[in-house]
């Protein structure tokens, strides 16, 4: 077994975690930035560097005290090494390289996609490769074959926004704060989604890519005719989006027949609406269904230590020069 020390910092949440090559989660810590970056109404990538330089030093000893460790006695250390702010992914690598330097440990460079991508294995010890997985992220939409570690076959991105991007956009114009998705959530709940009618982007095409952008502008229509008190434009635009991704993972489904399982991960997989209705659908194709819990979805230093711990195991590590990235396609 090995314990491997894991970093994130690549938008707007510091975190360490230490996680072993058999699921054990030893610790985790996590300090978000809501209060620094909302009254920008989003994230300010300076801000968020400079947050992460304060808070990831106090983590890691944290996380080391939680686990009952020291340096030395871990085995590796993963850090997220891009696609992000490059600031922030900058804060975590090099403090990364640092502590390899000075304890002689392997650095393993994780990408944050990666990180997302083999989070669901944490949790579910019985999900083996290859599956079908919607990453639903604020800055991804995508649908991959992970067929191994380091082995992923895009099937579908995003032509325009990413979902979590759509929600974050809405919630803005809908003036519910930031940050956006969990925000819009709770608006739905006391709303109507089939109140508004609304555009389903790219719905019923043959080539599974999304659109967001288009949707987002339905919604700004529909608020400024006044007609649609804001839950119901909140659950409309909700059941909207839902609908695309269900409609575009029904598709891929049909493209990976070997796929032992349907996935979901990353941020906007903690809503509840998109978990409940991919659920719906991984039933219908006969599927198992497999989604991280809610505090693994949205962006963690555990799946960072886990992905840490997966490239590990097939002895995939990374020279101390390794740059970061602010784009990473996987
Ligand atoms: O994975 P993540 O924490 O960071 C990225 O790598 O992007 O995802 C953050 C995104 C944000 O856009 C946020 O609004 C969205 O996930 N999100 C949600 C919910 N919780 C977070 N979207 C919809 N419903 C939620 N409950
Ligand atoms: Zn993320």
């Amino acid at each position: 077994m090995s314990i491997i020390l894991g970093l994130e910092s690549s938008c707007d949440e510091t975190a360490a975690a230490l996680v072993t090559s058999d699921r054990g989660i030893l610790a985790h810590r996590l300090a978000g930035q809501e209060a620094a970056h909302r009254p920008y109404g989003g994230v300010v990538p300076e801000i968020a560097a400079r947050a992460h330089v304060e808070a990831l030093g106090p983590l890691i000893e944290a996380a080391l005290a939680e686990a009952g460790l020291t340096l030395g006695q871990v085995d590796a250390i993963a850090a997220t090494a891009g696609p992000g702010l490059i600031g922030g992914v900058m804060v975590g690598l090099v403090t990364a390289k640092a502590l390899a330097l000075a304890a002689d440990k392997p650095l393993i460079a994780v990408n944050h996609l990666e990180g997302h991508a083999l989070s669901p294995r944490l949790a579910d010890p019985d999900l083996a490769f290859p599956y079908l997985l919607l990453l639903v992220s604020g800055g991804h939409c995508q649908l991959l074959a992970v067929e191994g570690v380091g082995r992923y076959r895009r099937l579908a991105t995003t032509i325009d926004d990413a979902a979590g991007e759509a929600f974050d956009k809405t919630a803005k114009l809908l003036g519910l704060g930031f940050p956006g998705g969990p925000a819009v959530e709770r608006a739905a709940a006391a709303g109507d989604p089939a109140a508004v009618p609304l555009p389903r982007p790219l719905v019923g095409t043959a080539e599974p890519h999304f659109s967001f952008a288009g949707l987002k502008s339905a919604v700004l229509r529909a608020r400024d005719t006044g007609s649609w008190s804001v839950p119901d434009l909140a659950a409309s635009f909700q059941q909207a989006v839902v609908d695309c991704l269900v409609d575009r993972t029904r598709r891929a489904i049909a493209q990976v027949p070997q796929a032992t399982a349907l996935v979901v991960a990353g941020g906007v997989a903690a809503n509840g609406a998109v978990r409940a209705a991919l659920t719906a659908l991984a039933h219908q194709h006969d599927l198992p269904f497999s989604a991280p819990p809610l505090w693994l979805c949205t962006d963690n230093a555990a799946m960072i230590g886990w992905a840490g711990a997966e490239r590990f195991a097939a002895g995939l590590t990374d020279p101390l020069d390794v740059p970061a990235r602010a784009r990473w396609p996987l």
